[in-house]
């Protein structure tokens, strides 16, 4: 064991292959306890200082909350909100809820993540919503989250709007995504900083903004209705990614391979753009997907 660099909440801290690790020379303290998250590796206790977690159907949160666990440094991990049960989160510091916006609002697959929380989890939460812009139409897309995270009392540090790519209806173009990206990791480091010094940034919100919102609250419906149009063409393979990948598991493989989709559907995109053979498609609302597909791959080549 090499040397310990600091002296750190009750424990000796140590650089251990790049990585930070904690070991306990004495009992700690009831508060150093509590400061401390239990992630015991190989007789040593890592702490995680951030949990982010993401809610990304087609990739630019994801993209999103890796910048930023980078940023934070090696004391974080992402976690995809669709595969992580809210009630067996492990006790943190700081909570990170990375989500795409969708009709002004979080997706209602988040605001149930969020209500399943249970209290005192985290001392903090931030929230960063990803959508195409960062205007005044999107100020208030965390409010129903903002407010079951009140109920809970939980302190919120950071509530924030990054620009992406936009992901439906048409694509934007390559200039403007390459500025897109340039701006997001900029906020990034900015978001970062204030996670890491607790700074509450959040601005105050527009009454037009509050009603954009409200009025969008009506997409989680129209968007079960979208998911009934969807249907696979001639020339699925039945390979079954869709199936797997829909964060809502509205897809199923019924019999003789036929795909069904379901009532459960939230407008996400994922499917549409993820068939290897792009055979999925609405059978009404052709103009909602962009037809080229989307991948936020293809504009980080030379990034
Ligand atoms: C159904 C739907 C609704 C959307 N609504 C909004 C919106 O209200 N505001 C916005 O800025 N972007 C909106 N978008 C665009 C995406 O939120 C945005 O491009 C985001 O970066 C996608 O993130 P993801 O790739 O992690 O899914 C919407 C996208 C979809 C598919
Ligand atoms: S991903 Fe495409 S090819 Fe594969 S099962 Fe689904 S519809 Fe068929
Ligand atoms: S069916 Fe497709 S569009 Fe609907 S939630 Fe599942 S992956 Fe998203």
């Amino acid at each position: 064991m090499k040397n310990a660099i600091n002296d750190h909440k009750g424990a000796k801290e140590y650089i251990i292959n790049n990585q930070l690790k904690y070991t306990f020379e004495r009992p700690l303290s009831l508060l150093e306890a509590d400061f401390w998250v239990n992630t015991v590796e190989n007789n040593e206790r890592r702490f995680l200082m951030y949990t982010i977690i993401q809610f990304s159907p087609t990739g630019n949160a994801n993209y999103i909350a890796e910048q930023l666990a980078r940023s934070l440094g090696n004391q974080t991990k992402v976690l995809p909100l669709e595969h992580t049960d809210a009630s067996k989160l492990e006790k943190g510091n700081h909570l990170v809820v990375v989500y795409a916006i969708h009709a002004f609002n979080a997706p209602r697959t988040v605001k149930r993540f969020i209500k399943n929380l249970p209290i005192d989890l985290y001392k903090q939460v931030s929230l960063i919503g990803v959508g195409c812009n960062t205007s005044w139409a999107n100020d208030s897309a965390s409010k129903d989250v903002r407010k079951i995270l009140n109920n809970k009392s939980y302190k919120i540090i950071v509530d924030k709007v990054i620009a992406m790519p936009l992901t439906f209806i048409m694509s934007f173009p390559d200039d403007v995504i390459n500025a897109q990206l340039t701006k997001a990791l900029l906020d990034i480091e900015q978001i970062s900083k204030d996670i890491e010094a607790s700074n509450i940034s959040h601005k105050g919100i527009a009454f037009k903004s509050n009603i954009v919102t409200f009025i969008g609250r009506a997409e989680p419906f129209a968007s079960r209705f979208f998911g009934l149009e969807l249907h696979a063409k001639k020339g699925c393979t039945q390979c079954g990614l869709c199936v797997r990948e829909c964060p809502k598991k509205n897809i199923k493989m019924i019999t003789e391979g036929k795909i069904h989709f379901g009532f459960k559907c939230i407008m996400c995109m994922r499917c549409i753009y993820k068939c290897p053979v792009q055979v999925i498609t609405p059978r009404i609302s052709k103009f909602i997907p962009i037809s080229k597909g989307y991948s936020i791959s293809n504009y980080l080549k030379d990034k």
